[in-house]
């Protein structure tokens, strides 16, 4: 996983006819789908230009919420950052918790995501060959809580697909309560 930037990067992600990326499928996993469109920009620190886009999600990077330092240690040694050219693949899942998740104490959180879940030590076994970012967006009124982004080479798409299998499966996932699953490649 790519660490956050220490100051909150601006995200924008819109779907519509230009981009660098072209969206192979989307699926919705939990709750309501997203409108299909052709191509998507990933847009870091940029303002979005498109003339009429067909959706657009806002975030921004933000500060470590529940690793531990030892787990950021861990994690800063293997991650891989985005953009490197071999990896043509890439997947976008925006995500929503319940209000139940966002009535628990933070320790609690923590403790159903890792603890119970594991979804960090899971997540470990496929760094490098998964870049990730997370973007979150609960603190600024869009439809979901978290914008993940994943990138990874096409020989990994198999391993990619075990991992959200994995945590599909997961205590912490039957807090989600809308997902949709985007797929690209460039
Ligand atoms: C590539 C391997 C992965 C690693 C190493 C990883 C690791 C992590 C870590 C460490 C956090 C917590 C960050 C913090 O302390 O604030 C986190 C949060 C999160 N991850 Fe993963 N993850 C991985 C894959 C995934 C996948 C495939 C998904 C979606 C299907 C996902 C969805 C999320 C979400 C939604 C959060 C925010 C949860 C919350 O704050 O309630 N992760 N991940």
């Amino acid at each position: 996983m790519e660490s956050p930037s220490p100051s909150p990067l601006a995200h924008a992600l819109v779907a519509g006819t230009t981009g660098e990326w072209a969206i192979t499928s989307i699926r919705p996993v939990v709750g309501a789908s997203l409108p299909r469109a052709p191509r998507l920009q990933f847009l870091q620190g940029q303002a979005p230009m498109q003339q009429n886009p067909v959706w657009v999600l806002h975030g921004v990077t933000s500060n470590v919420r529940y690793m531990t330092e030892h787990e950021q240690h861990a994690v800063a040694r293997v991650q891989a950052g985005l953009g490197r050219p071999e990896a043509t693949c890439a997947a976008l899942i925006p995500i929503r918790k319940s209000p139940e998740w966002w009535a628990l104490a933070q320790d609690q959180r923590r403790e159903i995501m890792q603890e119970q879940s594991r979804h960090f030590s899971i997540g470990m076994e496929y760094l490098p060959a998964i870049a990730r970012r997370l973007i979150h967006c609960r603190d600024h009124g869009g439809e979901f809580d978290f914008l993940t982004w994943f990138e990874y080479a096409p020989e990994h798409e198999d391993a990619f697909e075990h991992l959200v299998g994995r945590l599909r499966e997961t205590h912490e996932w039957s807090y989600v309560d809308r997902e949709v699953d985007v797929r690209l490649s460039r």
